[in-house]
């Protein structure tokens, strides 16, 4: 979808560049010049074709990467490609790929297998690939051995210089890798093509310091970057003149936004001076990690008509003991007594977390802690995960690591509390009347729309296109476990 209004200036800077020069030094301005050389080769390659060439960004993982993603579309939209939904049809690929579990990278290497049997008869396709994967050296082997039809591979750290480097794979029809290690920088102002118009991600920081002990992370997204202040304010307000009612602001651990700062702010200062942003209407944030959740956000959530009723509060594992081989820094009793904390200022929040099952060493009584602390938060929902051995991690190293059917049996007892749960706590709310988002058409139900509530659970009820990007009010006839059928109310 594109953006006519926001990415307007940007679109004047960009024909402003002189390709007889050399490119600019500085960013943006640099990527700008590679945007408009990229365009004279995609006008030479379209017209070969006799037609509008088309892209496909596919994203595995996380939130983040699908904001990441938004930003290669924007560059490709701006370079003249055009979206297509299906990859094997497209004329350029690119995956954005995820690395915290190992099945991730499975489900990549099957893919870039079956493209390469399509690129056979399509030579002028174009396959590129980007993302946490590609920040790993033995991944970056794999693919120049194995997969020699792929064209471009960049990291996660130099995303902004996309334009340049897919620029150079256009020129010189060899293989271009740029990987860096680490980075200190934060480029702004590139162009973006969201996928809803109501709603947007915004990066508040990137990057992890935290090394739990199982997790990839830290070493393929970096050390903790905040964003300015001012530069998060400047783009929410653009996004609200375009017609945005929600933001997702997100961060690896956005409890610890600001700290790194020449200034240093709050998180909970930040969503104060953002709630002050006028047309916005809806907060959302993720992810927290729970050692630095602060009174001061509480108070700030609790107080906030606009920040919505929902946290995702990855818990991990609920026995004390686990939780400090997995370097979480703080224990089964503090996780509970936050979670106490939060329910007092906001009984109506929605809690919503990540489990892993199977950490090394972990017993059944350790399991059975687990399932104590699911019993009693009672999370809307939950996301279940097997642990996976990350080479590089100080996990992998350890070597009481838990038989294979054993985790599959505790994991399907986790499944099945998680779920228990939280169809009961979804039918506490039928019956009453919320706000709602609505999002889009119901693919399944004609006539019917999908909106999304303050507490992130989605409700169907009956209504039209017109309804889309609108906050409603909704009545909850029914619940079905995990989400609702609705009626609107007048
Ligand atoms: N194995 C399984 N799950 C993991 N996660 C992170 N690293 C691993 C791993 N090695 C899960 C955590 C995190 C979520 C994003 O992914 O639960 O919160
Ligand atoms: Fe990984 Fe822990 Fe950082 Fe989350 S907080 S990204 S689990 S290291």
């Amino acid at each position: 979808m594109k953006n006519e209004e926001r990415n307007r200036s940007i679109e004047e800077l960009i024909e402003e560049m002189d390709l007889h020069k050399e490119a600019p030094e500085e960013e943006p301005f640099r990527q700008y010049y590679f945007i408009k050389k990229a365009r004279a080769y995609y006008q030479e390659l379209s017209r070969q074709e006799g037609r509008p060439l088309t892209y496909c960004v596919t994203t595995f993982g996380c939130q983040m990467n699908a904001r990441d993603s938004e930003k290669l579309s924007g560059i490709l939209e701006e370079i003249g490609y055009v979206e297509e939904a299906e990859e094997t049809k497209a004329d350029f690929v690119i995956f954005n790929t995820c690395t915290v579990r190992e099945n991730a990278n499975q489900k990549v290497y099957g893919r870039l297998g079956q493209l390469g049997h399509i690129k056979k008869s399509k030579p002028h396709m174009m396959i590129a690939i980007c993302g946490c994967m590609m920040q790993e050296a033995e991944e970056v082997e794999t693919i120049r051995k194995s997969y020699r039809h792929v064209d471009l591979i960049f990291g996660t750290h130099n995303i902004f210089k996309f334009a340049e480097l897919f620029t150079q794979a256009l020129q010189s029809h060899k293989l271009v890798v740029d990987v860096w290690k680490d980075t200190d920088r934060i480029v702004e102002d590139l162009p973006v093509d969201r996928k809803y118009l109501f709603k947007s991600g915004v990066n508040i920081m990137f990057g992890c310091n935290n090394f739990c002990s199982y997790c990839i992370v830290p070493y393929v997204r970096g050390r903790e970057r905040s964003r300015n202040p001012e530069d998060i304010i400047k783009e929410i307000r653009q996004l609200v003149a375009d017609g945005v009612v929600e933001v997702m602001l997100l961060g690896q651990n956005v409890n610890s936004y600001g700290k790194t700062l020449e200034s240093p702010i709050s998180f909970a200062e930040l969503l104060r001076q953002i709630e002050q942003i006028e047309g916005l209407k809806r907060i959302r944030f993720m992810t927290s990690h729970p050692k630095d959740l602060s009174d001061e956000l509480i108070e700030v959530m609790s107080q906030s008509p606009k920040i919505c009723r929902h946290l995702h509060l990855p818990v991990q594992a609920g026995s004390t003991r686990i939780l400090k081989e997995m370097n979480r820094r703080y224990t089964k009793e503090d996780y509970l007594a936050l979670v106490n904390r939060l329910k007092e200022k906001m009984p109506d929040l929605s809690l919503t977390t990540d489990i892993m099952v199977g950490f090394p060493g972990e017993t059944e009584e350790d399991f059975e802690e687990t399932l104590d602390v699911v019993r009693k938060v009672r999370y809307d929902s939950a996301f279940t995960f097997i642990y996976s051995k990350r080479s590089g991690t100080p996990a992998a190293k350890m070597d009481n690591q838990v038989p294979e059917d054993v985790v599959k049996e505790r994991f399907q007892r986790l499944l099945k509390e998680v779920q228990t749960i939280s169809a009961e706590v979804c039918k506490e709310q039928a019956g009453t009347t919320q706000e709602v988002l609505v999002e889009e058409i119901n693919d399944h139900m004609d006539g019917y729309v999908t909106g999304r509530l303050s507490n992130n659970l989605l409700v169907h009820f009956p209504g039209d296109e017109s309804m889309i990007g609108q906050l409603v009010k909704v009545s909850l006839k029914e619940s079905k476990g995990f989400y609702y059928m609705g009626e609107l109310v007048h």
